[in-house]
């Protein structure tokens, strides 16, 4: 299992604050400029820097399709294996896209989402492991079938909070939902389950009913079931900086949603339909590039992680 999501110890030394050259002596790597270190190498050093790997849940969230919830999803999953989190995306949206872009093909025998809710201990064998600490619980079409079902709340409360319950028991130190674009079961319970929110938006005339819609709903559905308020955050995706109207709307984001707008944001980059195009993310390369800039500091800033 060659694996693609590797960090450098040069970018080990920017997440952990700890000098390059402690780094190479501790792994050995003194001759080495600058060595990669797997995900699990990451953990061990990170931790004995006194980082604190404490399990974490996110959704990404939008009634509205195509705003880049996927790319979110798969993108920040493979940057955190490389800083070195046991990772497990459960891919929840019928149509796969998460599936589809981290190259896996189902199998007859595989399990998803729909077949295991109700029996969570079976999580540990449905897991795809994609490469060491990158897991992927795959979906396909038969997802759809949930909204049937999964249609009564006291299980919608329950399901995806039981197969959460049992990543922690598995030692998982961030689960990533990839959810479809819908208010169907798997949403409604994946927004009862997670500790966090992640609404991204297209930076269009488009999205702000899009963010209205959601985060009512957020609300209303934690309410209904008696939980307490989830922390939602707001990601900008598709920001062309060039634009004059970017600017605008960037403004409009802030004055009407500026308590949940994360502080960075995505510039609108090929950079991700070249790595979808590989089944990839931009992770996956060593070149720089503007989507790898911009998911690199979401990333930082949403685990605390190296100051930029
Ligand atoms: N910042 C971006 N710049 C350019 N294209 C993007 C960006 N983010 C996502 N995309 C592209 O937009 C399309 C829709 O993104 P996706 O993540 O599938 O959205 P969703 O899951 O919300 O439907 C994909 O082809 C993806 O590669
Ligand atoms: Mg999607």
């Amino acid at each position: 299992m060659g694996s693609k999501y590797l960090l450098t110890a040069q970018e080990l030394a920017s997440i952990s604050g700890a000098n390059l050259s402690k780094i190479k002596n501790y792994f050995g790597f003194e001759n080495q400029k600058n060595p990669k270190l797997s995900s699990a190498q990451v953990h061990e050093f990170m931790k004995k820097s006194g980082f604190k790997y404490t399990c974490r849940s996110l959704a990404f969230i939008n009634l509205k399709g195509g705003v880049g919830k996927t790319t979110a999803a798969i993108t920040l999953a493979s940057r955190a294996v490389q800083f070195g989190f046991k990772t497990c995306i459960l891919d929840l949206d019928a149509q796969g896209s998460a599936t589809l872009a981290l190259d896996y093909t189902l199998e007859e025998d595989d399990q998803i989402f729909h077949n295991i809710w109700q029996t969570p201990k079976e999580i540990n064998n449905a897991l795809i492991e994609m490469e060491e600490n990158f897991f992927l619980l795959p979906s396909d079409l038969e997802n759809s079938l949930l909204d049937v079902s999964l249609n009564n709340p006291a299980s919608q409360k329950k399901a995806v909070k039981g197969i959460i319950n049992e990543l922690k028991n598995l030692k998982f130190d961030l689960i990533l939902i990839d959810c479809p674009p819908s208010l169907g079961a798997a949403v409604i319970s994946s927004i009862c389950a997670v500790d966090e929110i992640i609404i991204p938006v297209a930076n269009d005339a488009f999205s702000f009913k899009g963010i209205e819609l959601t985060i009512e709903e957020v609300g209303e559905i934690r309410s209904t079931f008696g939980l307490s308020r989830s922390k939602t955050k707001i990601l900008s995706n598709m920001v062309d900086k060039r634009l004059n109207l970017a600017k605008e709307y960037e403004q409009k984001l802030k004055k009407k949603f500026g308590k949940y707008l994360m502080p960075c944001c995505i510039r609108t980059s090929s950079d991700f339909s070249k790595a979808l195009e590989k089944r990839e993310t931009v992770f996956a390369n060593n070149r720089k590039s503007n989507g790898k800039m911009d998911y690199d500091l979401v990333a930082r800033t949403i685990f605390g992680l190296g100051k930029k």
